[in-house]
């Protein structure tokens, strides 16, 4: 059964991140791989404005969001599994995309091992994540008791740097790295959080 988040329409400006739009606007990839897709904001947003690839793959561990994403954009391929999982067993792609996905993953140089494997020789991956700077203040802990944007994320990174730092120990290059406020739905920034963006490409 489709969920709520199925019916609404996703095709605001808003609901990608710009760098992935720019990216997938400059690049024009003919293969694309969306991991840990979610309710696939970025995916429903590049389908209304025409610039999804020719190939794409929506990867999710949770079944009820691929049968979600099959419902909205039957058109593309929907996948359930883990992303460690998934290098070794599909094609490789030439736009690897990761939103918001591996502060959740247990093991993230796995998962970053597996992101490799998937991109093509010229490809690139875009992935996004949180910074939480020693000063930070919200309402939320996780597990280890930790201040946290989401009780759920397995870590996040302690800046800029150690998120690149974590992208190059894995093989990666880096073509662009920004930081900036993460903001609530409200649109109020969070003291000492941000959300880090990145485009790689292989080494
Ligand atoms: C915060 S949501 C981000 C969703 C989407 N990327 C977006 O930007 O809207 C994290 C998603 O990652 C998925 N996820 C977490 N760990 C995963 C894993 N190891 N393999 C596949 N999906 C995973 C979750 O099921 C969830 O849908």
């Amino acid at each position: 059964m489709l969920g709520e988040e199925s019916m609404k329409n996703y095709t605001d400006i808003k609901h990608i991140p710009k760098m992935l739009l720019d990216l997938v606007k400059s690049s024009k990839p003919n293969s694309m791989i969306d991991l840990g897709c979610g309710h696939g904001y970025s995916l429903r947003v590049l389908n209304a404005r025409r610039l999804l690839p020719k190939k794409v793959v929506a990867l999710d561990m949770d079944m009820r969001l691929i049968d979600e994403i099959g419902g909205v954009l039957p058109h593309i391929e929907a996948l359930c599994g883990h992303i460690e999982a998934v290098g070794n067993i599909l094609d490789t792609f030439d736009l690897v995309v990761c939103n918001q996905v591996i502060e959740h993953i247990k093991d993230d140089n796995k998962a970053l091992d597996s992101m490799y494997k998937l991109l093509n020789p010229n490809g690139r991956l875009f992935i996004s994540s949180i910074i939480r700077r020693p000063y930070a203040l919200y309402i939320y802990k996780n597990k280890k008791g930790e201040v946290s944007v989401n009780p759920d994320h397995e870590r996040e990174y302690l800046s800029l740097t150690h998120f690149g730092t974590t992208l190059i120990d894995s093989r990666f290059k880096i073509y662009n790295i920004k930081k900036r406020p993460f903001r609530t739905k409200f649109n109020i920034k969070v003291p000492g959080f941000f959300i880090v963006e990145a485009v790689c490409g292989k080494n």
